[in-house]
């Protein structure tokens, strides 16, 4: 199978949506960065799982016999995918969000009068990597560079400076913002080499990038990753968090009940081992299935062909984009540089509300994207160069519901299927945007810091009800 077999097999590809002016238009998704559209073959998949599924694990029919054994087979190709060998434990959470809590839960928090752990992670970290953090330890953050990258030198100054308090280093695997890559493997080799560990959050990184979490030995390996499937095309309520430390064996689980004991007496409790006695209750093998399909996909058409074809998109985008002196980019705007980094764009218009932009976008555009800060606030705050004082003033617009001032960008975020076309679109949509060219009078609601065209509704219902 080639890229392009699949790059049409995208479940809604060619859904129209309803503009402005009450003609259609093939909506185009440049939100993937939050979650993707799912894969024709995978939603296939599970339509073809359906009529065999069962519950796992507890079964002698043969439908939960051979559902307990997809459940299985599906995390052999999920470990593989990650190169995680035998030692390690793939365990199946809700997403990356559920993944990274799961793991800041196994960091004990001190008891009082104890030293707090130190954490240290970078300001470009989405609030699923940095708030966990907080609540087991003291958060310390590697500073940036000028262009958003994080600045090495402080990283390596930091690690050096709390040398034995430093427990754990979490970083991003790939900034939901700007698109950076981290050198994640240099990073692990440091952190191993002061006797810490490392996590780094692959939910950007997973549907884009190879991952490797290297042989428990190497000075290079991950101690721990987490992804979510629905940013791969599979969104079946899925996630992932690959463990090759037994730091999960210690103690009673996070959740307890069914399916993560071997006994129990009414005196007594004793543990299963990893991953049942941390996946407690029934898992979602339905969103397994979609997982390991897609990444059977992937392994077929290779990631190098998803990485050429996204950085021809980004390459063309930044072109464009860069032609345009009203729009600003963030991160590095360099067109040559498409392959180091991946297809996640943020923008503004100078003098143009990030909301307003969007809303355009949609609602006369047909184009999807995201604004805001992405739940990265800190290091959206930090390449916007937002004082410490608008800062403040700004959160006490936003405790008194007006978020008509929250700073923030666009961003737009490509999949292995979007094209040229669409970028092209986006971008004359942009310089119409520019030249004040827009049809619609848009009313600002204060309260949620959205706009909305005056005397048009989007009709839900006419599309879709449950
Ligand atoms: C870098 C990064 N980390 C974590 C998350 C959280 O992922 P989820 O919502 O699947 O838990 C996201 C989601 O956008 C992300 O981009």
């Amino acid at each position: 199978m080639k890229l392009s077999d699949l790059q049409t097999k995208i479940v809604g590809l060619d859904e129209e949506v309803m503009l402005l002016d009450g003609s259609k238009r093939r909506y185009v998704n440049f939100d993937n960065a939050s979650s993707t559209p799912t894969l024709l073959p995978v939603q296939q998949k599970v339509d073809e799982f359906c009529k065999w599924y069962s519950n796992v694990h507890r079964g002698t029919g043969f439908k939960s016999q051979i559902s307990s054994w997809v459940f299985e087979e599906a995390r052999h190709i999920i470990a593989e995918f990650v190169g995680a060998d035998e030692k390690s434990s793939v365990i199946f959470c809700k997403n990356t969000t559920e993944a990274i809590n799961k793991l800041a839960a196994r960091f004990r928090c001190p008891a009082a009068g104890e030293d707090k752990p130190i954490i240290l992670t970078t300001i470009m970290e989405h609030h699923s990597n940095e708030l966990p953090w907080r609540k087991i330890g003291e958060v310390i953050h590697a500073e940036l560079n000028p262009d958003g990258t994080i600045n090495i030198a402080d990283f390596d100054e930091k690690l050096e400076k709390y040398r034995g308090k430093i427990q754990l280093v979490a970083v991003t695997g790939a900034s939901n913002v700007t698109g950076y890559i981290n050198p994640v493997h240099d990073l692990a080799r440091k952190v191993h080499g002061i006797g810490a560990q490392i996590v780094v959050d692959a939910a950007q990184l997973a549907p884009h990038r190879p991952i490797d979490v290297k042989p428990s030995d190497d000075p290079e390996h991950l101690d721990y990753v987490a992804f979510s499937a629905h940013k791969m095309y599979a969104p079946y309520g899925i996630g992932v968090l690959v463990t090759t430390k037994n730091i999960f064996k210690i103690g009673a689980p996070q959740h307890v009940g069914g399916g993560t004991v071997d006994i129990v007496s009414l005196e007594n409790v004793y543990w299963k081992d990893l991953p049942d006695r941390e996946e407690a209750g029934t898992p979602d093998i339905i969103g397994v299935v979609a997982l390991a399909k897609v990444i059977l996909l992937i392994n077929e058409i290779g990631f190098k062909s998803i990485i050429d074809h996204e950085a021809k998109l980004t390459s063309h985008a930044l072109e464009r984009l860069s032609k345009m002196p009203e729009v600003i980019l963030y991160g590095d705007p360099d067109p040559e540089k498409a392959q180091t980094r991946l297809g996640v764009i943020s923008l503004n218009i100078k003098d143009v509300d990030h909301a307003l932009v969007a809303a355009i976008l949609s609602y006369e555009g047909g184009i999807g994207v995201r604004n805001g800060c992405f739940c990265a606030h800190p290091y959206v705050k930090r390449l916007l160069g937002v004082s410490r004082e608008d800062a403040k003033r700004v959160e006490g617009y936003i405790l008194a519901r007006d978020r008509s001032k929250i700073p923030g960008t666009i961003r737009v975020s490509f999949g292995l299927y979007n094209s040229k076309e669409e970028i092209d679109h986006l971008c004359d949509m942009i310089k119409m945007i520019i030249e004040k060219k827009y049809k619609g009078k848009y009313l600002l609601n204060k309260e949620r810091g959205e706009y909305n065209p005056e005397g048009f509704r989007m009709d839900f219902p006419s599309v879709f009800t449950l």
